[in-house]
């Protein structure tokens, strides 16, 4: 590996760690400094030998049309059998007319667009580490355990917990507005999801699957002196029942497919649906929660809002909810791989190793 040698006995990662959290200004202060070099603690020497040693691949994401779902019964079939493919063979599809205008896509891009770039003076006013905390403005969750650090910051909002005017205002009421249509979407995929697995309809909404969301508002900075040396955000899975991403029209997503990196195309009114950890548990393997990571570029800034489906209560306290394969989804051919687990035990385990690039 590079870079190894006498300057690592000297370098001291908790002491630029918290030099950069005190200026409470993220990857963005970094950026407006016109810095030429990026901080060690953003630079990965490993990148070349995990992330690059994967194809590329010409193939796409599935898209699945939502138009008609609710009243033509045969394009509501269709629907729901592109889901439940594209859940078994991908764990990710975009989907299309599903009823949220364009307008509110473009409105809320731009509103965060506008907290991150606004004066650095009231958006450090926002800046914490606290993860009870219902609104909150930091570059990298776990920063100190990401190896790399990610090139970007990020605006957490959970918008049924935080009060509204918790939220920053100069993006307040399109966040909200936003939040609400994904949150009616999120209910109905989760249906047709519960019927893709051959349930009720219903199924996956009485688990609560779709009860609690939150919304990470990134900003990828295309200023960095040394792209291929760094990643907008490196290989992971998500943690949750499910993600609704909106990205805008920069790309760089990409999601590892058969073992080859596949990228996600942005289409303008499309929404990006990949399934985390937890729905692939409940469903035994069924539906798959793969890995996937945004390359940086020296384009954008890019803006992307990830809307986590997962109740927030269960993370903070033991609630009595345990979560275990469904029952009417196992046989004696297809036992259960995964025990139950309640979600703060979950993720006390995924918040204690970090952004390891290991799926749960
Ligand atoms: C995430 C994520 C992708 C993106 O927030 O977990 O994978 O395009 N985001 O921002
Ligand atoms: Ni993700």
């Amino acid at each position: 590996m590079a870079n190894t040698g006498s300057s690592e006995s000297t370098y001291d990662r908790n002491a630029e760690f918290q030099a950069f959290e005190d200026t409470r200004a993220g990857v963005k202060g970094l950026v407006d400094s016109g810095l030429t070099k990026i901080p060690r603690m953003f630079h990965s020497e490993e990148l070349n030998h995990t992330e690059s040693s994967e194809n590329y691949s010409n193939l796409t994401i599935p898209i699945v049309d939502l138009a008609g779902i609710h009243n033509d019964s045969s394009l509501h079939t269709e629907a729901v059998a592109k889901i439940g493919s594209a859940c078994q063979n991908w764990g990710f599809f975009q989907v299309i007319n599903h009823g949220i205008p364009n307008d509110v896509f473009d409105e809320v891009i731009d509103g965060i667009r506008r907290f991150h770039e606004q004066d650095s003076k009231i958006r450090k006013q926002f800046y914490a580490r606290d993860l009870n905390k219902k609104v909150r403005y930091y570059s990298n969750v776990h920063m100190h355990k990401d190896r790399p650090a990610n090139w970007r910051d990020t605006l957490f909002v959970a918008p049924d917990a935080a009060k509204a005017d918790d939220i920053p205002a100069v993006c307040r009421e399109i966040v909200i507005e936003y939040s609400k249509k994904i949150r009616e979407l999120g209910n109905t995929i989760f249906e047709l999801m519960s019927e893709a697995l051959g349930l009720n309809p219903s199924y996956l909404k009485e688990l609560a699957c779709g009860e609690g969301l939150f919304l990470l508002c990134h900003y990828y900075f295309p200023q960095c002196p040394e792209p291929e040396s760094t990643m907008g955000v490196t290989k992971h899975t998500d943690s949750d029942f499910m993600t609704i991403l909106l990205q805008d029209q920069i790309g760089g997503l990409q999601v590892l497919h058969e073992n080859q990196w596949v990228d996600v195309p942005p289409v303008h009114g499309a929404l990006v649906v990949n399934i985390g950890d937890l729905l692939q548990l409940i469903t035994n393997d069924r539906f798959i929660s793969v890995f996937h990571r945004v390359l940086a570029r020296p384009i954008g800034p890019r803006i992307s809002i990830a809307s986590f489906f997962i109740n927030l209560d269960d993370i903070a306290e033991n609630t009595a909810k345990v979560y275990g394969p469904i029952k009417e989804l196992l046989s004696e051919e297809n036992p259960p791989i995964y025990k139950g687990t309640t979600i703060k035990d979950f993720w006390a385990n995924n918040i204690s190793r970090g952004l390891d690039g290991n799926s749960l």
